[in-house]
């Protein structure tokens, strides 16, 4: 844990130097660096009373040198590959037929049709390689990570026909952007320059003590997966559907303008779902990784 702590000053200068790429399909660097920094800070953690030493060696050894012990340093990975890897693209998202309900079997494939290739199909085949000891771990376990965090953020499961909000043109207070990026990137940028002096570490703190105060007893729901299938990523994807109709897509046209009354309404939907995408990855990764001492059983 040391050196993880060492590392993180370098981390958040490495990212606040970054580039956003506007169109990024995911939740930008910032979401993703949370949902991971999230899940290691709960699986290092033994005060939230996982008995994890086993799954945090087995995740460590598993990272690349680059991430330098920190898995929240590749949580992007999956994003900087995504034109090397363009049969990994459909996996950051699903699409409903415009419909506020997620189907597995009706919503879970590519534009050719192959089944089981969006983001729960993803996050079931990384989680089984890591258990079967599948070709490249290392990339299985970056992948996880990442798509366990897309799944979360609402508008990556969410309308076909406006491909997630994108077709959306909105203005963002006085910017001019897209929904889906301002889900990603736009709602995090302002509530860390509004609320967390543009720090990234303070804003991550903020939610774990809220993690472990307001939301304290929901956390074991959160958590509960008693599917029988491998994950319970089609869950979180139904969650993401109905909270893009209920908040991200809700009062929002062609070029609307959205600004505080929007912004206020919607952050508490973005921070719980950052929350949940930390919980819920903390907790799969023990369950890959420490089978018996996981509160959790497999099957
Ligand atoms: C780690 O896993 C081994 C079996 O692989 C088990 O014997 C040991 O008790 C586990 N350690 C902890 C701290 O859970
Ligand atoms: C499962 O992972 C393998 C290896 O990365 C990949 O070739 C395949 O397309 C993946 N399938 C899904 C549904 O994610
Ligand atoms: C596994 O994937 C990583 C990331 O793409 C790559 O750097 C590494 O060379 C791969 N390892 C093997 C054995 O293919
Ligand atoms: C924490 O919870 C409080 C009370 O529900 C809420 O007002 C605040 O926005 C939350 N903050 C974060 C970072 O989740
Ligand atoms: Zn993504």
């Amino acid at each position: 844990m040391g050196t993880t702590l060492a590392l993180l000053p370098l981390l958040l200068l490495l990212l606040s130097l970054s580039i956003h790429v506007p169109c990024a399909d995911a939740w930008g660097k910032e979401g993703h660096f949370m949902v991971c920094k999230i899940a290691e800070v709960l699986v290092f953690s033994i005060s939230v009373a996982y008995l994890t030493e086993n799954a945090t060696r087995a995740v460590v050894d598993l990272l690349p040198p680059v991430a330098g012990g920190e898995l929240a340093a590749v949580c992007s990975w999956a994003d900087e590959v995504r034109f090397r890897y363009r049969w990994a693209s459909p996996l950051h998202y699903a699409n409903t037929p415009g419909v506020c309900n997620f189907k597995q079997s009706r919503d879970c494939h590519n534009a050719k049709g192959e089944k089981d290739m969006c983001v729960v199909g993803a996050i079931n085949n990384y989680t089984s390689q890591l258990r079967s000891y599948g070709d490249n771990l290392t990339e299985s376990l970056m992948f996880l990570a990442h798509f366990v965090g897309d799944v979360h953020q609402p508008l990556h499961v969410s309308f076909a026909d406006d491909e997630g909000g994108n077709t959306i043109i909105v203005h963002w207070y006085r910017r001019k952007t897209n929904l889906h990026h301002v889900w990603d990137v736009s709602m995090i940028e302002t509530a860390m320059k509004d609320y967390y002096n543009n720090d990234l570490d303070t804003m991550i703190e903020s939610i774990e003590k809220n993690i472990t105060d307001e939301w304290a007893d929901d956390i074991s729901s959160w958590e509960t997966c008693n599917k029988r299938t491998v994950t319970c990523a089609a869950d979180y994807a139904s969650e993401s559907i109905t909270l893009a109709c209920d908040y991200a897509y809700k009062d929002v046209e062609q070029d609307s303008t959205l600004g505080d009354e929007y912004f206020l309404s919607r952050l508490p939907i973005v921070e719980k779902r950052i929350a949940q995408g930390g919980v819920r990855l903390a907790a799969l990764l023990n369950k890959i990784f420490d089978p018996l001492t996981s509160t959790i059983q497999i099957e």
